[in-house]
């Protein structure tokens, strides 16, 4: 999704827009620009298609101050006359990330004030509105502040002015934004990774802020125009932890990060002897006691994670949970319950629909939150009385791996820390529970050992053109997951059933074009499951099978069998994704598609 990048300095601000930029191409975009004020003037470059197309046209572009934006097409086609940044009468230069609800009737009304419009975008009114103030002897601050009382929507914006050398100003309402603060130099974007090449010291805006940046120091004014502080962080993000090192792509990484990333998540934990509510936060243990049932609110990959829980919940900590996704539960006429614990779950912690869902859910008198978020300064984190953070570091790949995998482990410690509040865990089942977890880094890496066996059975997928998935239980959300990832990375349709529900429907599509991908962990299910295979192998699909050790499933015509470890136990899901990550992964690279940022997808879904 856009991202904004600025900068003053007494330097050539043209290297750093871009680098900053090129650091937020993981969120997807389809465009991008930068302007710069040079003698008085506001220069502008655009340009369709990479950040890297950009940089060579602005080769002999400079500026000592200015404001950069990828764009991911919302409002008109993704074009260069539609990149951003905006210019209205070659005075004020606006970068936004968001929607403009109110654009078209803004748009008439600016029109009919003479206003010439040359994009199809909604950020373009923003321009225009804030000259139309600033033209009227209104300082850039005060022309900002009033045009954003006009704005019905959601923004992050970055403003420049062409006779105002020594200012930028910056605004957020539902999208984030943070300033970096320099050594007489300042910077300001959407994501802090953007700007770790120049400072590690972020200043989070909050809902409603505008900013003035200046060389030497910014002023940050709330949605009442008072001058306010806000706390400055060091961020924890490393130069390294956002490069792609020795792998061909971000989302090979990323899978192959995740027993570390594990490991940090669990840390509090696996380093103590029991499990306490304080991990959630100070109030969890008065909130966790007078709650009687859970719901989940999440969006895609996240969701997954939900319905994994859903089984964790309901089965250890005899709690009853509902999950939801994200987008239809904010519309939904639903009955609130105010002893419910909603638990929203989001790598990124901004996206749009889980925020509003959130939102929803407490003007519904319900509220007990907690947010289970790999972004400790997100809007999500924010918005919840409790919080949970996956320490999983910055996901770059547009699908998500690590992300989903420290999700689970988080979960399954909420599952834990309820069912001993609820009397449901033996001091032997807690001790016995931590010890698997603490086993779990160890027992990711070990799966990430068949990596060269994925890698050549991917080859047998590059011609497919469909695939279903099957799991039962526990492992059900985990095949939704493996079919979410193929369809993402390499444009596979692929299906997930419960393998119960095959004859009642699905069965119908299998023939001998159809692989069929089955999840098959040594659990309770494994009979029925086997007897779905059956099924499947009865009309000449072709299987590929993730089993656990001692299954006894073998290799045979029409089966392909993927051998996994010894079964793991209620920690299953979290192995048996990552085979699945792989499969999508390599089958995208025999495809050839660009696995890091999949067509039409962005990372983090700011906008509705
Ligand atoms: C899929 C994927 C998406 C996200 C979804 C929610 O690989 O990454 O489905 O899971 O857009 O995003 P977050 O978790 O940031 O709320």
């Amino acid at each position: 999704m856009c991202g904004i990048v600025g900068a003053i300095a007494h330097r050539n601000v043209v290297p750093i827009l871009l680098q900053g930029l090129q650091r937020l191409e993981y969120r997807g975009y389809d465009s991008a620009g930068l302007v710069v004020v040079n003698n008085g003037q506001l220069e502008r470059v655009r340009s369709t298609g990479r950040v890297a197309e950009l940089a060579t046209k602005s080769v002999n572009t400079q500026g000592f101050l200015g404001i950069a934006h990828t764009r991911w097409a919302t409002h008109g086609v993704p074009s260069e006359r539609n990149a951003h940044p905006h210019i209205s009468r070659e005075t004020i230069a606006v970068a936004h990330n968001g929607i403009i609800e109110n654009y078209e009737e803004l748009r008439a009304r600016l029109s009919a004030q003479g206003y010439q419009f040359t994009s199809d975008t909604d950020t373009e009114v923003i321009a225009h509105l804030i000259h139309s103030h600033y033209s009227k002897g209104n300082s850039l601050l005060a022309a900002t502040q009033m045009a954003l009382t006009e704005l019905v929507g959601a923004y992050a914006i970055g403003v420049t002015a062409a006779d105002n050398p020594n200012l930028l100003i910056c605004a957020r309402k539902g999208s984030p934004l943070l300033i970096g603060v320099g050594e007489n130099e300042h910077f300001f974007a959407s994501d802090a990774s953007a700007l770790l090449q120049v400072t590690k010291k972020m200043v989070y805006l909050e809902e409603g802020d505008v900013a003035e940046v200046n060389l030497d120091s910014y002023s940050v004014f709330n949605a009442k125009g008072e001058l306010v502080v806000r706390p400055a962080h060091i961020s924890e993000l490393t130069n390294e932890s956002v490069e792609l090192g020795d792998y061909k792509h971000y989302m090979q990484k990323e899978i192959h990060e995740q027993p570390q990333a594990l490991a940090d998540t669990l840390e509090a934990v696996c380093n103590s002897h029991s499990l306490v509510p304080g991990i959630f936060g100070a109030e969890a243990a008065a909130t966790f006691a007078d709650i009687n049932s859970v719901l989940i609110l999440a969006c895609g990959t996240s969701f997954h994670a939900g319905l994994v829980a859903r089984y964790w919940l309901e089965e250890i900590a005899g709690i009853p949970c509902n999950v939801e996704i994200a987008s239809e539960y904010r519309y939904r006429v639903s009955v609130g319950n105010p002893k419910a614990l909603v638990v929203t779950i989001s790598q990124s912690g901004e996206t749009a629909d889980t925020q509003s869902a959130l939102n929803h859910a407490k003007s519904m008198g319900q509220p007990h939150t907690l947010s289970i978020c790999n972004v400790p300064e997100s809007a999500l984190v924010r918005m919840s009385k409790l919080r949970l953070l996956t320490r999983a570091g910055p996901e770059i790949g547009v699908a998500s791996t690590k992300a989903f995998t420290t999700q689970l482990a988080a979960l399954f410690l909420l599952t834990l820390v309820l069912a001993k509040q609820r009397g449901r865990l033996t001091k032997e089942s807690e001790q016995k529970h931590l010890h698997e977890l603490r086993h779990l880094p160890s027992a990711a890496k070990s799966v990430l050992g068949i990596e060269p066996v994925i890698a050549k059975l991917a080859e047998r997928f590059a011609d497919k053109h469909h695939a279903l998935f099957l799991g039962r239980g526990l492992h059900y959300p985990i095949a939704l997951e493996g079919a979410l990832k193929l369809k993402e990375i390499s444009y596979i349709h692929a299906e997930a059933y419960p393998a119960g529900e095959l004859k009642h429907g699905p069965l119908a599509l299998v023939d001998k074009d159809m692989p069929v991908i089955a999840v098959a962990p040594n659990d309770i299910l494994l009979e029925k499951l086997k007897s779905n295979l059956q099924e499947v192998r009865a009309r000449g699909g072709e299987l590929y099978v993730f089993a656990d050790a001692n299954t006894r499933i073998h290799s045979s015509e029409g089966v392909n069998l993927i051998q996994m470890p010894e079964h793991a136990g209620y920690l299953s899901p979290i192995l048996h994704t990552i085979p699945l990550q792989l499969l999508s992964y390599y089958v995208a690279l025999q495809k050839g598609t660009d696995v890091d940022k999949p067509r039409n997808l962005a990372k983090s879904v700011t906008v509705e």
